[in-house]
């Protein structure tokens, strides 16, 4: 499970900084994976309203935020914005990364389609402020609140400072061991306990792409689902993500990976092959499971949709059998 987490303030080692990695080390304490974007540290453009996005699902902007930060917020169950206040909202570097997720209001809303992480994706706020007002944080929680919607992230929650201005403030806070390690077991202590489910198959491009999106969008909540390939393609296969888009579920900016790196950190419980032949992974005690499956990359649409179909069928009846 991948917790992502944007770093929004230009202080290298500021409070926001501190308040972040200190959150990031207890989900890391928990069994989490995590990752810091460290905003101000990247090439990211702000939103120029072309709106491709709302009319053909993509960003023609090329930055950081389409090679590296899509498909980490794609990859990831959880996203952490952190910021400090500037004018009673985050920073400009960070409002920078919340208005291109334009992108995902546009696919979700325009588009008609729905992350198959929808129902465990979550998102949590951390700021600090320098003033004591009451409405200190009121525009940043909107602003928040409206940016896990457009990603089909639930807000779980936020812990907010006030009184935080010198840089090593907030490490003197007396209560924000306990409020982190708190915040971090109440946000993902729900999704540890879940068995964990690898699709693999050759390329990682189309049919364990379309199992483990089944899988995630069935039952995202009982399943940690993972998937990996013995060769993985450097994409998804474009016709496999427009079968699922007849289906609602949006594969944009989902990466192949090897089977390896699925399972780095983690042991799966129950392993589904389809097609990896010679090169498909074992592991003591998971349960293994191998699907027939022909190969529907290069073949017609029609083909295509009746593998989509079989995958989604069999996901389904997995899933029966499991729970
Ligand atoms: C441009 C700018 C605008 C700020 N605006 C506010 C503000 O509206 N309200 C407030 O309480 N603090 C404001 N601050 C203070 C910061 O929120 C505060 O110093 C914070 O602790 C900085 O966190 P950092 O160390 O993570 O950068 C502002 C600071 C800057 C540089």
């Amino acid at each position: 499970m991948l917790v992502l987490g944007f770093q929004g303030s230009p202080r290298k080692k500021g409070n926001t900084s501190f308040l972040l990695s200190t959150f990031m080390q207890a989900v890391e304490k928990l069994g989490a994976q995590t990752r810091i974007i460290e905003v101000a540290q990247k090439n990211i453009i702000p939103c120029k309203e072309y709106v491709v996005c709302e009319r053909k699902g993509y960003c023609p902007i090329d930055d950081d935020i389409k090679t590296e930060i899509y498909p980490l917020i794609r990859q990831a169950e959880i996203v952490v914005l952190a910021s400090p206040i500037f004018f009673f909202n985050m920073t400009a570097q960070l409002k920078a990364v919340v208005d291109r997720c334009q992108l995902f209001w546009a696919r979700k809303y325009k588009l008609r389609l729905t992350d198959p992480a929808k129902k465990t994706k979550r998102g949590f706020l951390l700021s600090v402020g320098a003033s004591k007002g009451k409405s200190l944080f009121e525009g940043l929680q909107l602003t928040a609140k409206y940016f896990f919607d457009a990603i089909d992230a639930r807000f779980e929650g936020s812990l907010t400072y006030r009184e935080i201005e010198g840089p090593k403030d907030m490490t003197k806070h007396p209560e924000v061991l306990a409020d982190v390690e708190k915040a971090a077991a109440d946000l993902i202590g729900p999704l540890l306990d879940r068995k964990k489910i690898l699709f693999a198959c050759r390329e990682n491009a189309c049919r364990s792409q379309m199992a483990g999106a089944f899988a995630q969008y069935l039952a995202g909540d009982k399943f940690e689902v993972l998937n990996g390939g013995s060769e993985p393609a450097d994409q998804v296969n474009p016709d496999m993500a427009k079968a699922m888009h007849e289906k609602g579920i949006d594969m944009a900016y989902r990466v192949p990976q090897s089977i390896e790196s699925a399972i780095s950190d983690t042991t799966p419980d129950f392993i589904v092959t389809m097609g990896c032949g010679e090169e498909c992974p074992f592991v003591p005690g998971a349960q293994m499971l191998d699907w027939d499956l022909p190969d529907p990359a290069g073949k017609p649409p029609d083909f295509m949709r009746q593998v989509r179909d079989d995958i989604e069928n069999r996901v389904y009846k997995l899933i029966q059998k499991l729970v």
